[in-house]
């Protein structure tokens, strides 16, 4: 029997709206690679189901991504999740090993490679601010907590939510909204985490010029990719960096699972999405 192509996936529900499909299949082309990569709408009713063809190795599926709001459910259908999706709590990958399903989470790596990419030296920062406690928190908490920042104070509107996860992570301090200006003052590094901004929404009006001289402000959000955070900050002659770098790098290790080939995030990757956005 011929070969079958391999075959990666995106499930969610809904799934129209991924542009994982755009990246991955932007490096397919590029490595000349005859795979592919779809997005396919699976319900949480059809979910162990689908988890079930992938096992079963018939369908060619070598693995793919997994979004909302199936990205906690992985943790019990994958055979293998490894710490760092435990950690999180949550994962975002998964491919076939040796006949396993296997599980990971590359948020915070992708986190990390975008500032480690844009902002060399941002890790030598001790204090951060982080804004938001849902999912996308998580990843960023880890993130931090890995690269050593000794005072994380995680501000949140639903104060109670952040302090359920504070002490999940190491050196996190839960705040209310209210405390987000004055958190700041000496914070390395500002990241917004919230949906606070996504689409252009207002955000509140804050002074960076309390960080340290060098604080760097990031925001996950990327549309627009000029988010409202980082106006502010770029017009208070902030250094920034936005969340579109945190998305394509978060790409990378699963295309390599998958396709065997390591690829890199380019400014013509960049330029396919941002034409997209
Ligand atoms: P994700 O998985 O993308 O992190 P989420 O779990 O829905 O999404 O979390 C959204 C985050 O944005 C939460 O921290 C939420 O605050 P609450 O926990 O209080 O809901 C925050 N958020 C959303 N809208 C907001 C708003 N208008 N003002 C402040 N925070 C907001």
């Amino acid at each position: 029997m011929d070969r079958l192509q391999p075959r990666a996936f995106v499930i969610g529900d809904p799934i129209a709206h991924s542009r994982s499909p755009l990246i991955h299949r932007h490096w397919l082309k590029e490595f000349k690679i005859e795979g592919t990569y779809q997005p396919i709408a699976v319900s949480a009713e059809k979910l162990p189901g689908f988890i079930a063809e992938i096992k079963s190795g018939k369908a060619g599926f070598v693995g793919g991504n997994i979004t909302i709001p199936h990205k906690e459910a992985v943790l019990h259908l994958a055979d293998h999740s490894d710490d760092i999706t435990r950690a999180i709590g949550s994962g975002n990958t998964l491919w076939m090993e040796d006949g396993r399903l296997c599980a990971t989470n590359t948020d915070a790596y992708g986190f990390c490679a975008n500032l480690d990419a844009e902002a060399t030296g941002w890790d030598r920062g001790r204090k951060a601010v982080v804004l938001g406690a849902g999912g996308a928190s998580r990843a960023v908490l880890h993130a931090l907590e890995q690269r050593g920042f000794a005072q994380i104070i995680l501000v949140n509107r639903t104060l109670e939510r952040a302090a359920s996860l504070a002490p999940q992570f190491k050196g996190v301090e839960p705040a209310p909204m209210e405390a987000l200006q004055s958190a700041l003052r000496g914070a390395d590094l500002f990241v917004n985490t919230s949906s606070l901004g996504m689409g252009g929404g207002t955000v509140p009006d804050l002074d960076f010029s309390v960080m340290t001289p060098e604080g760097l402000v990031t925001d996950i959000v990327y549309v627009p990719l000029r988010t409202p955070f980082l106006d502010q900050a770029e017009r208070q002659g902030r250094p920034t960096v936005d969340g579109l770098g945190m998305l394509l790098h978060q790409a990378v290790p699963g295309f390599e699972k998958w396709f065997g080939r390591r690829p890199e995030v380019t400014p013509a990757l960049r330029q396919t999405i941002l034409a997209d956005l």
